[in-house]
């Protein structure tokens, strides 16, 4: 039977945005095994890698032959980084469903992050659109630093727009907005949401947050309140850009995951198979994570009362 709770899609990010940013080598054994059980949690979508530079990302230099051992599951959605016109060129080879192209709406960060002016980003990525427009290959834009970046500060909401309307000019139907080091807020996330999704109605949004300053599942709830529907989320809470001073890790699923399913939401995540996996990664990054859940437990997990508390009130 159908759920009647609203859905929520959940796509999970923490092989590409959590790996690239770990200085321990996950072995692509190991990352196979991640995905392939991640695969069978009910994400919506899996951003698997990323086809970028080696010398730029060399925790992801496996990306090939990451894409072509996984098992994909048919209900889920496999996409890459992809950050210029060699990088789509490899990625198209593994037979990817979508290109998660990416460009900063900061000048600076984009720079950092991809040696370009955002400028040349945009044209590599119109050659990129171009050759994959009319294929089965569906494309996306992740706009990094669109509520602020560490080295510029604010971003106007104005840029963003802009971006978005050269995006959506060359065809492209999906973006992210992307809080690449947690500066965003709830007010600024209704606002930037809002105008976004009225500015460009037939495009879909998906929102990447940063927990950077504890403000990711505030800023979630304040997008719900948008009508976005679309989440990245990192298991364990890994994750963060190399190149963007001060990143710390994404929003974290399961935390996400059970904060809107007790909300009323349908994530069509299973909490308990995504723990299970959750609980794999310290050992294969070297480091615990910063997952609430997996340290807490679920609202229901209950602890047995202390031995005295039955005695209160008894005669002595
Ligand atoms: N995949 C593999 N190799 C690539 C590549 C790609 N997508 N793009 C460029 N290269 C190689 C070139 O072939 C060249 O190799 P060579 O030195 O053996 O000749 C070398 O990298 C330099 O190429 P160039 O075009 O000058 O790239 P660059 O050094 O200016 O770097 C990017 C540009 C975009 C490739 C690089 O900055 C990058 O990959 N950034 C990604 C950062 C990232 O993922 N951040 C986190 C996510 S937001
Ligand atoms: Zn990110």
């Amino acid at each position: 039977m159908q759920s009647t709770r609203p859905r929520i899609y959940m796509q999970e990010v923490a092989t590409r945005d959590g790996f690239q940013n770990e200085a321990q080598f996950v072995e692509t054994e190991d990352k196979i095994r991640v995905i392939d059980a991640l695969s069978q949690c009910g994400f919506a979508k899996i951003e698997v890698t990323s086809f970028t530079s080696p010398k730029a990302i060399p925790a992801l230099r496996d990306a090939e032959m990451v894409m072509h051992q996984i098992t994909r599951h048919p209900d889920v959605e496999y996409t890459v980084l992809v950050p210029n016109v060699r990088g789509a060129e490899r990625a198209l080879s593994c037979g990817i469903d979508e290109a998660n192209l990416v460009m900063s709406i900061s000048e600076t960060h984009n720079r950092a992050n991809l040696r370009m002016t955002r400028e040349q980003s945009f044209a590599q990525l119109e050659h990129v659109v171009a050759a994959i427009s009319g294929s089965r290959v569906a494309i996306n834009i992740s706009l990094s630093t669109t509520f602020g970046c560490p080295m510029e500060g604010d971003i106007s909401e104005d840029e963003v727009m802009r971006w978005l309307d050269r995006f959506s000019g060359l065809g492209v139907q999906r973006a992210t907005l992307c809080d690449t080091t947690g500066m965003a807020y709830p007010t600024q996330v209704r606002s930037m949401a809002t105008r976004a999704r009225r500015l460009f109605p037939h495009m879909t949004f998906t929102l990447h947050f940063h927990n950077t300053r504890s403000m990711a599942q505030a800023n979630v709830l304040a997008a719900l309140g948008t009508g976005i529907d679309r989440f990245d989320a990192s298991l364990g809470g890994i994750g963060g850009c190399p190149y963007a001073p001060g990143a710390s890790g994404n929003a974290c699923t399961e935390d996400m995951v059970h904060m809107l399913e007790l909300e009323g939401y349908d994530t069509n995540v299973d909490l308990s198979k995504v723990l299970e996996v959750s609980a794999m990664l310290a050992r294969l990054i070297g480091h615990d994570v910063p997952s609430q859940l997996l340290k807490a437990g679920g609202r229901d997990r209950l602890h047995p009362a202390p031995a005295y508390v039955a005695e209160i009130g008894q005669p002595k």
